[in-house]
């Protein structure tokens, strides 16, 4: 596990895009799989800026998202599908064939739209660099506090905490999402590289936990201790709650000295 402490979400964005950026540079037919949220804001921003002005290229690059709210079809303002045209997809040159969100839209055979999910990404040769975010109750993807550590691709019912933090983006109560299709922890920890994203301080509890507490069910985020390639950058608000800052800080500077393909 790799820690990078950043002062403020602005150099938190850099930082994450540098990271993407240098894994198109070295493979330009990456197998990415992308969050959304807030927090992935800056990230997106900066390799689109990287597009743009440094011919950062996605042609061959093949995105997979984590998750989409059930019930809300690709044009709704809130879907996941929107964020992605919004802030990323639609300002870069990745092949439309080659993004994959889950369809909130669906009705009815769920488990079998979610295996297929899942064969898509066993098909397009399974996730080398998997971007996560975190929620205030610990989640990645929409793996609420209790989901299964094998989970795969499913539906899932959200947390009161994640309904929320949606509040404010839905104008009636009714709209807000109770459901969402994500891929399962057990999914996420095939990614062959995870880079998990967090900042603010309403993240500083889930990252203290997700890093130093105990492997548990109840903060899904702390599954990423099973998985031998991750590496947090989290900025000084998200990574106050830390007791180790020191040993992370010396790990960098080896990891950087030894192996410094790894950053
Ligand atoms: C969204 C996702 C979620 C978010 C998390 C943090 O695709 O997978 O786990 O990453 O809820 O969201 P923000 O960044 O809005 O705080």
């Amino acid at each position: 596990m790799l820690l990078v402490l950043k002062p403020n979400s602005e150099e938190l964005g850099r930082e994450a895009a540098r990271v993407v950026a240098n894994a198109v540079r070295r493979n330009p037919a990456l197998r990415l799989g992308l969050a959304t949220g807030s927090t992935m804001l800056g990230m997106f921003r900066e390799l689109v800026r990287l597009h743009r002005e440094e011919k950062l290229d996605f042609s061959r690059v093949v995105t997979f998202n984590l998750d989409e709210y059930l019930g809300l079809p690709s044009n709704h303002p809130q879907s996941f599908h929107h964020f992605m045209r919004q802030n990323f997809l639609a300002h870069v040159n990745v092949s439309p064939h080659n993004t994959h969100i889950p369809d909130g839209s669906i009705k009815g055979d769920y488990q079998r739209y979610c295996a297929s999910y899942e064969r898509s990404i066993r098909d397009a040769g399974g996730i080398d660099l998997q971007i996560l975010g975190i929620g205030r109750n610990g989640h990645i993807g929409f793996n609420e506090p209790t989901s299964s550590l094998g989970s795969r691709t499913r539906l899932k019912v959200l947390s009161k905490e994640t309904i929320e933090d949606n509040r404010k983006f839905f104008a009636a109560e009714e709209d807000i999402p109770q459901c969402a299709i994500t891929m399962g922890i057990g999914t996420i920890l095939e990614a062959k590289r995870i880079l998990l994203l967090a900042n603010g301080s309403s993240k500083a509890a889930a990252i203290s936990k997700a890093i130093e507490g105990p492997l548990t069910a109840s903060v899904t985020a702390s599954a990423l201790q099973l998985h031998g390639d991750v590496t947090f950058i989290v900025d000084q608000e998200a990574g106050a709650q830390l007791k180790q800052q020191e040993y992370y800080q010396r790990v960098l500077e080896m990891t950087a000295v030894l192996t410094p393909e790894r950053l």
